[in-house]
């Protein structure tokens, strides 16, 4: 994986239509039940080196029992997960994270009294004769925050002095430590403001120009629109549509997630349709 930013870094607006990209993670088939919860039915799901894909999908819908199969915290009952071509098994979140699969979680579980560099190298703090090498894991989080051009002041600021922006950045930054190939981002925005929602919006990107396959979970539409190139929209456990972002309007997306026939504002968009034709 090359951390080195691009220079000048072409606009996805622009975008690379037709440009093959290797497919890191592939699912297909998973399957997964809770006691007489149906959570997950033979879903399928692709991300591409250096593509976000947006997961939405309404409560219940199956997102984060998804991104948990991925990651480890759950086996499906069945189904095949592929990494770079390479069927896997994901036996818990230690292999996850082995195999080069990444997850922030919504809570971030960040140590408030820590300062940055103890809570992105917690429990894999770098050793060098014996001891801890304070130097050696400094010089890294500099990198790390670098690549994602973060605003962080210090590094050796305690997590509970930061904004939520900057916690966010710090728990995504966390997820790097093991260079992994996939990272997965629960709601990274539910809780920010609007300039906080723009820098780790602005963080995603660099993930993917930093080649990461990307998968994010939101509700807010918006946000999924200004930085996703692919939506999966799931619906009750099943893949219920799928778009490329610059193809779909908002309105589409809210009819695929809602199911469209029993949705206010879809019918209430079709109506406006059939009037402008009279
Ligand atoms: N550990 C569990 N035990 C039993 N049922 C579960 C468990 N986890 C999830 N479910 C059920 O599986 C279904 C999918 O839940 P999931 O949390 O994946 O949805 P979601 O799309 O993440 O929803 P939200 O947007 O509310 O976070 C729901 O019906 C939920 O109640
Ligand atoms: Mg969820």
């Amino acid at each position: 994986m090359t951390t080195t930013p691009h220079q000048d870094a072409p606009a996805r607006e622009g975008g690379e239509p037709g440009r093959p990209r290797e497919v890191v993670l592939s699912l297909s088939g998973i399957h997964k039940r809770f006691g007489a919860v149906q959570a997950l039915t033979d879903v399928r799901l692709e991300v591409a080196a250096g593509e976000v894909v947006a997961l939405v999908g309404d409560n219940g819908a199956g997102k984060s029992t998804l991104v948990k199969v991925i990651a480890g915290v759950y086996q499906p009952d069945s189904g095949d997960i592929e990494l770079s071509g390479r069927k896997v098994k994901v036996g818990g979140p230690r292999q996850a994270q082995d195999l080069g699969i990444a997850t922030v979680f919504q809570d971030l579980a960040l140590c408030d009294n820590l300062d940055v560099v103890a809570n992105l190298f917690l429990g894999q703090e770098r050793v060098k004769g014996g001891a801890i090498d304070e130097v050696a894991m400094e010089v890294e989080a500099w990198r790390l925050l670098r690549s994602l051009s973060a605003k962080i002041p210090s590094v050796r600021i305690p997590i509970a002095a930061l904004s939520g922006g900057q916690r966010q950045t710090v728990a995504i930054a966390r997820s790097l430590v093991g260079k992994p190939q996939v990272v997965m981002l629960d709601e990274p925005t539910a809780a920010l403001g609007v300039a906080q929602t723009a820098e780790v919006l602005n963080l995603v990107e660099r993930l993917r120009e930093n080649g990461l396959g990307v998968i994010l979970i939101s509700h807010n539409m918006a946000d999924v629109q200004a930085v996703a190139d692919r939506i999966v929209v799931l619906r009750l456990g099943r893949n219920e549509a799928e778009f490329h972002t610059d193809e779909v309007t908002t309105t589409d997306l809210v009819a695929a997630i809602t199911g469209a026939s029993d949705n206010v504002v879809a019918s209430r968009a079709a109506r406006g349709k059939e009037q402008a034709h009279d």
